[in-house]
């Protein structure tokens, strides 16, 4: 499963891609407002130059119409450079764009996915990824891992392979986990979810225990010193 992170600050997707397998970066409109970054083209060159060009860097149309979406396909691509992908909520002029853009060899996820018929629909129309969002659906009494368990299994009847699931608006690590159970492909999470999902108190109290117990026979002596002496 692909990790990616759903945030436009720079130190923390520096610091995530410093210590974290790190498959890519998404953003939307109100990702990049919360950074108040008056110059938009300087802070996504900033990320693809944190991330290297390899990682997926997805950013969002702000366009409404097909032919502006290809537009600002076309010119996001030649300034984000590398391995690009344009996000496209999903509407009629959405899959318009993005049947087009397929067909030029542009990368699109088409997001803010809340049916599974509007994921299979965005898939057929070209799409590289569809964006369901988990914790929306939850809080309005839907269940937000199933309609997710669901596109994938849709995918799987209809032998769909070009589009992937990259589900999205986590907000507990029990919906990562059932997400990643039914075999997602993909999920992207707000950065301070990245340390939840590694944290847990007893694995601090074993670490504890070992330096306790190497403590008592060795001391303050490190492998690295008696391996050089
Ligand atoms: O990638 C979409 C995501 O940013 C939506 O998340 O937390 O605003 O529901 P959220």
């Amino acid at each position: 499963m692909l990790y990616i992170i759903d945030s436009a600050n720079l130190e923390e997707i520096r610091s995530l891609v410093e210590y974290y397998p790190i498959d890519g970066v998404t953003t939307n409109p109100t990702i990049i407002s919360k950074e108040h970054n008056p110059d938009f083209l300087a802070l996504i060159r900033a990320i693809r130059s944190i991330i290297g060009e390899e990682r997926m860097l997805h950013v969002q149309t702000t366009a409404t119409r097909a032919e502006e979406i290809i537009k600002e396909a076309y010119a996001l691509k030649e300034i984000v450079g590398g391995n690009f992908y344009l996000k496209v909520p999903i509407s009629e002029e959405g899959l318009k764009a993005t049947r087009k853009l397929k067909g030029m060899g542009i990368n699109v996820t088409v997001t803010a996915i809340f049916t599974q018929q509007q994921a299979l629909i965005a898939a057929k129309a070209g799409a590289a990824f569809v964006a369901p969002y988990v914790n929306r659906l939850d809080n309005i009494v839907s269940d937000g891992v199933h309609v997710v368990t669901e596109i994938v299994e849709l995918f799987k009847l209809h032998n769909i392979t070009s589009c992937r699931v990259l589900a999205a608006s986590f907000k507990s690590i029990e919906q990562v986990h059932k997400t990643s159970m039914i075999g997602c492909h993909a999920v992207t999470l707000n950065p301070d979810m990245f340390q939840k999902l590694v944290y847990h108190p007893l694995t601090l109290t074993a670490i504890e225990d070992f330096n306790k117990d190497w403590a008592a026979v060795y001391g303050d002596r490190k492998i690295l010193d008696m391996a050089e002496n």
